[in-house]
C-alpha cells in the first residue's frame, strides 16, 4: 500500500495565510489599507501616482518624488512599434483582456537588461509596466475602432492621460476626478487571486513580464474582475426598475451568482463600493444613466434582504465605467490598468522574500493499477 501522506486540505486556500505583507491589509470588517493608510483617508486628497509610489516605495512622495514619477510615466506611455504592429495585427474580435495577456508577455521580449533581476532593475520595470499597460489598452481600443493611437499629454497625470488616450476627446474636471477616485480604489487588494498568481510566478524568479502576465490571465475570470463586465450585461437584460425583483429572485432561485456581489474577505459591505457608489451617482445625471443608477440601488437592496450579502468592487465600478462612456468589454482591462501598480508591488516583495510558493495536494485517486499494453487495450 502507498502512504498517501494525506495532509489537511483547505479548499480555496480559504482562511489561509500565504505570504506577509506590508502593501495593503484587507479589513473584514469592512476597511481598507494602502501601507498603513486607510482608503477613506486617501481618496479625494491624493492622485494615482501617490498610490503608485505608495505601493513601490513604502511612502508617499514628496513634490520632487512625484514630479520625476510623473514625468517617466508619461514618457513610458508610448509604446514601442513592434507592440503598435502587434497590435494592428491583432485579429479585431478578440477579447482585449486576451490582448493585454499577449502584450504584456510581448513587452518582455524587448526588454534589453532582460538579465538583470535586481531590485532597482524591477522597481524600473514596474513604472514602465504601470505606464504601458494603459497605453495598450487605450491603444488596442483606438486601433479597433479604426482611429490614430495619440500621444500622452505632457500636462496630464496617467488617469487623466489613459482616457485622453482610450476616448481621444479631453476629460472635464469631474470624469478626471473619477478615473483617478477609480484608478486608486483598485491599485491593491491583499492576496487576491491576480496577486497570488503573480506571486507564484515571482516565487520560482521567473521574470516579472511572466508574473504580470499569470496575473492578467487570473484576474480575467468572471469570479474576479471579469465581474464587472457581466454586470453590465445584467443591467441590460432588466427592462425597467420594476423588473428587478423578479429578475433577482428568479438568479437567486436557480443558485445563480449575481455578478459584483459576495467577497471571500468581508464580512461587511466592502469599502471600496461605497466609494465607486457615491462616484456613479454625480456620474449617472442624466436620464438613461439615473435609470441605470436606481436599478442598481434596487439589485443592490435584493440581493442583500435575500442573501445577506454586499456589492463588491466590480458592482458600481461598472456602472462608473458606464458613465465614462467605456464599452463594457474593456471594464477588466481598466481594472488591470489600475491593479498593475499592486501586482508589481507584490512581485517585488515577493522577490525579496525569496520563498518558493509550492504547496502540497491530497491525492484522491486510485493506486497500483495493473499496466495494459496498448495492443491490448
Ligand atoms: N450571488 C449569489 N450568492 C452568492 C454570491 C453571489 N454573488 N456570492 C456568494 N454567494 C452565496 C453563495 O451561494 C453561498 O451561499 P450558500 O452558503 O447558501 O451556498 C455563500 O454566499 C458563500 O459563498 P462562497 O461561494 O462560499 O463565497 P466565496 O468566498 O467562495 O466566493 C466570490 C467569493 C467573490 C467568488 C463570490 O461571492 C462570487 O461568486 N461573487 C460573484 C462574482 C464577483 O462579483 N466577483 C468579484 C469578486 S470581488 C472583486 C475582485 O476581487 O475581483
Amino acid at each position: 500500500m502507498v502512504n498517501s501522506g494525506e495532509k489537511v486540505c483547505i479548499r480555496g486556500l480559504r482562511d489561509v495565510a500565504a505570504a506577509e505583507t506590508r502593501i495593503s491589509f484587507v479589513d473584514p470588517l469592512g476597511a481598507l489599507y494602502y501601507a498603513g493608510y486607510n482608503i477613506d483617508d486617501l481618496i479625494g486628497k491624493v492622485c494615482y501616482e501617490e498610490i503608485f509610489h505608495l505601493l513601490i516605495h513604502n511612502k508617499l512622495p514628496n513634490k520632487t518624488e512625484l514630479e520625476a514619477l510623473k514625468t517617466d510615466l508619461r514618457s513610458e506611455m508610448k509604446l514601442p512599434d513592434p507592440i503598435l504592429d502587434s497590435l494592428r495585427s491583432t485579429p479585431k474580435n478578440c477579447h482585449p483582456m486576451e490582448v493585454l495577456r499577449t502584450e504584456v508577455s510581448r513587452l518582455g521580449e524587448y526588454d534589453e537588461n532582460r538579465d538583470d533581476n535586481s531590485e532597482q532593475a524591477n522597481k524600473k520595470r514596474a513604472t514602465m509596466l504601470a505606464a504601458k499597460v494603459p497605453a495598450i489598452v487605450a491603444s488596442f481600443h483606438r486601433i479597433r475602432q479604426n482611429e490614430k493611437v495619440l500621444d500622452p499629454k505632457e500636462e496630464y497625470g496617467l488617469a487623466e492621460n489613459f482616457l485622453y488616450l482610450f476616448r481621444g476627446k479631453p476629460l472635464d474636471a469631474e470624469e478626471k476626478d473619477a478615473m483617478e477616485r477609480y484608478m486608486i480604489l483598485h491599485a491593491d487588494h491583499g492576496l487576491n487571486a491576480s496577486t497570488f498568481a503573480a506571486r507564484v510566478t515571482a516565487s520560482t524568479f521567473s521574470d516579472m513580464y511572466s508574473a504580470v502576465t499569470s496575473a492578467v490571465g487570473t484576474l480575467k475570470g468572471k469570479l474576479h474582475g471579469g465581474a464587472s463586465e457581466r454586470v453590465m450585461h445584467m443591467l441590460s437584460e432588466v427592462p425597467h426598475l420594476d423588473d428587478v425583483e423578479e429578475y433577482i429572485q428568479g438568479m437567486l432561485f436557480d443558485r445563480k451568482r449575481v455578478m459584483g456581489f459576495g467577497h471571500r474577505i468581508y464580512l461587511a459591505e466592502d469599502p471600496r463600493s461605497k466609494h465607486l457608489k457615491k462616484i456613479s451617482k454625480a456620474l449617472c445625471q442624466n436620464e438613461h444613466r439615473a435609470d441605470l443608477y436606481a436599478k442598481c440601488k434596487k439589485i443592490q437592496a435584493v440581493v442583500h434582504r435575500e442573501k445577506k450579502i454586499y456589492p463588491n468592487v466590480d458592482f458600481y465600478a461598472a456602472l462608473v465605467l458606464n458613465a465614462l462612456d467605456i464599452h463594457s468589454e474593456f471594464f477588466t482591462p481598466f481594472f488591470a490598468s489600475s491593479r498593475i501598480s499592486g501586482w508589481t508591488a507584490h512581485i517585488l516583495e515577493q522577490y525579496a522574500d525569496a520563498v518558493l510558493i509550492r504547496p502540497t495536494s491530497n491525492y484522491v485517486g486510485v493506486y497500483e493499477r495493473n499496466f495494459v499494453p496498448i495492443e491490448e487495450r
